[in-house]
């Protein structure tokens, strides 16, 4: 494999959920990579590698992004918002997240993230979306356990809550 020497490495900052932060990046580092072993925010999941699961969604500048699609350079100068920052800071969940939580809408996990990255973008542009616009917007989620059902419950749930804050 090949080295790449220190000049050609690039320090990257990026705003992560409202906080500035800063890393070094190889130039085919991919932004996934980055954010998981560079500024240690794993929260961010790797599946496919390939832009088919989503598992990776994470939002840059407001828009629902995969991350194993980008480079670390390319994010440069961005703001992104991960899975870490949905909560509040005192680790109360938001909307979406106790949507999920009531609905039993996760198994073992691992596509959470991406499902909840995605939601986020989409629930701001179509805030009352119907059962089947919910499936569209999520077509691009792959789950292994859960079968949909309840991912898709959550969503609406989640819809209808966000709509009376
Ligand atoms: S890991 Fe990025 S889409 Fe699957
Ligand atoms: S909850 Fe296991 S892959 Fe979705």
């Amino acid at each position: 494999m090949k080295k790449f020497s220190h000049e050609e490495r690039h320090q990257v900052k990026i705003t992560l959920n409202g906080e500035a932060v800063k890393g070094i990046a190889e130039p085919r580092l991919l932004l996934t990579d980055f954010l998981r072993h560079e500024i240690g925010a794993t929260g961010t999941h790797v599946g496919c590698e390939h832009g088919i699961c989503g598992a990776c969604t994470i939002l840059v500048n407001g828009k629902a992004v995969r991350s194993c699609l980008m480079l670390a350079i390319q994010a440069d100068g961005s703001e992104i918002d991960t899975i870490e920052g949905l909560a509040d800071k005192d680790g109360n969940f938001n909307a979406l997240q106790q949507a999920f939580h009531e609905n039993f809408a996760l198994q073992c996990g691992y596509c959470t993230p991406g499902f909840l990255m995605t939601l986020s973008e989409y629930l701001k542009s179509n805030p009352d979306p119907s059962i089947e616009e919910i499936k569209i917007a999520l077509s691009g989620n792959i789950c292994r356990c859960t079968g949909y059902h309840e991912i898709i419950n959550a969503a609406f749930d989640a819809a209808k809550v966000m709509r009376d804050i």
